[in-house]
């Protein structure tokens, strides 16, 4: 709320950017790639691009029709469509905060990187930094503090005036540092092993675990199930069309899923690098890759500056949930729930960085406390994507979120037909088969 009234972004753009920033993240930059690399490389790819194409555009659509029709931010945008239904709202501000808790603690190992490569480089075994650097009881703290720090002035400054406006300077820039970084990557000598593993779809790879990796990773690349795209629809006006942005913030979304595999791949095939390195590759393997390649120094300071921009981009819309959640139900101020929330945030942040180290040892059903959290959102993404698709199918009906969607019929709207098949039947059901396949329910 910005004068009592409500915040709307400044322009379709603005609104663009900003979804896109959400959408583009540490998933986008660190995930994908080693995903890919992990699960057979072009398969993996393949199978990710048919689920942004199929279930993807669905809940993104959804989302941003609920949000927009309620102007409201999840939790309420919920309650007030059907009071029973409000607790998938609710999901969704949890899965924010829990989020959130993990993701700064990433965002502040890319603060400290970035830093480390401007005041002169990694050293040498970049391994034993990292291990050594991530289970340090005082430092990633101290880091991830700043990252949220820097989270929560954005948000604070509001809609249009913090967010829209740290988008639309980030996300191009994004887009451009990504260009050169890949250029520069594909044009390394002995790159084409690289470009070859991550095009060439191998299909005895595709397995039910490749599915459920591709699966998650969309719900989490395209912040999708959550109610973050409902809380930036609801800053939206009437005469935007939700069809087009909700293709045009996956296809934004996904080239630069696709762009950060030919940054990172042909260049790790290059220097002979191991491409399923998990989540090491880009804090282990690529400083060694930029250590041997020619300018590297500024080629690591414009990719640490990359995924900072990616990550705080995201990190702003998982608060964004939280602090519109806490104006619109509990009439709070954007000043204190910022606050109150980032700091929240942030203390549940340390037991998560500390099990990294001297607490690994705590578990909890087998993770440790980090990869508890990112487990809990592993779960609850879908989970509130599925309840979507039900929700709108059948509780709050196609036909209100078409009159949505095409604003009472003033807007053509090309994919209805498909669109409806798919949020009716087609996308809950196939969630519902890959998340119990997932979580041991159902073996195939
Ligand atoms: N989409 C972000 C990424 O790929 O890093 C993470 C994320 C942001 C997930 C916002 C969910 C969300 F609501």
């Amino acid at each position: 709320m910005e004068n009592g009234k409500r915040a709307q972004w400044g322009s379709n753009f603005g609104f663009i950017m900003a979804a896109a920033g959400s959408a583009v993240g540490l998933g986008n930059l660190w995930k994908f790639p080693y995903l890919a690399g992990k699960n057979g490389g072009g398969v993996f790819v393949l199978v990710y691009l048919l689920i942004v194409l199929f279930i993807g555009f669905t809940i993104m659509l959804g989302e941003m029709a609920i949000g927009r029709s309620t102007q409201l931010s999840s939790y309420n945008a919920y309650q007030r469509i059907s009071k029973k239904w409000a607790f998938v709202g609710g999901i969704g501000v949890i899965a924010g905060f829990v989020i959130l808790s993990f993701y700064s603690v990433v965002g502040g190992w890319v603060l400290n990187y970035l830093y480390q490569t401007v005041i002169g480089g990694i050293p040498a075994d970049t391994a034993a930094y990292f291990g050594s650097f991530i289970s340090d009881p005082v430092a990633p703290i101290f880091w991830n503090m700043l990252f949220m720090a820097a989270t929560a002035l954005i948000v604070f400054k509001g809609i249009g005036g913090g967010i829209e406006k740290a988008c639309k300077f980030m996300m191009p820039a994004l887009f451009v540092i990504l260009i050169i970084i890949s250029i520069r990557a594909i044009t390394l000598p002995g790159a084409a092993a690289g470009i070859a593993f991550y095009l060439t779809p191998d299909i005895s790879k595709l397995t039910a675990g490749t599915v459920v990796a591709a699966l998650g990773q969309v719900f989490f690349s395209l912040s999708l199930g959550m109610g973050c795209i409902i809380t930036y629809g609801s800053y939206l006006g009437k005469e935007e069309t939700l069809e087009k942005n909700s293709i045009i913030v996956p296809v934004l979304d996904t080239v630069v899923a696709l762009l950060a595999g030919f940054a990172i791949l042909p260049a790790v095939f290059a220097f002979g690098f191991e491409p399923g390195a998990g989540p090491g590759l880009m804090f282990i393997t690529l400083p060694q890759v930029f250590d041997k390649m020619p300018f590297g120094w500024v080629f690591g300071i414009l990719f640490f500056i990359l995924v900072l921009f990616a990550a705080l981009t995201s990190s702003i819309s998982l608060l964004e949930v939280t602090v519109a959640y806490m104006q619109d139900h509990h009439k709070w101020g954007r000043t204190k729930a910022v606050v109150i929330l980032s700091s929240f945030m942030f203390l549940i942040g340390i037991p998560a960085s500390l099990s990294m180290g001297i607490w690994s040892g705590i578990m909890i059903f087998g993770y440790n406390i980090f990869d508890f959290l990112v487990f809990i959102s592993d779960i609850l993404l879908p989970l509130g994507g599925i309840l979507m698709c039900i929700f709108i199918g059948y509780v709050w009906g196609i036909d209100k979120a078409v009159a949505e969607i095409t604003n009472g019929g003033k807007i053509p709207f090309k994919l209805k037909a498909f669109w409806t098949i798919m949020i009716k039947y087609v996308a809950p059901i196939a969630v519902i088969i890959v998340f119990l396949n997932a979580l041991g329910i159902l073996k195939f």
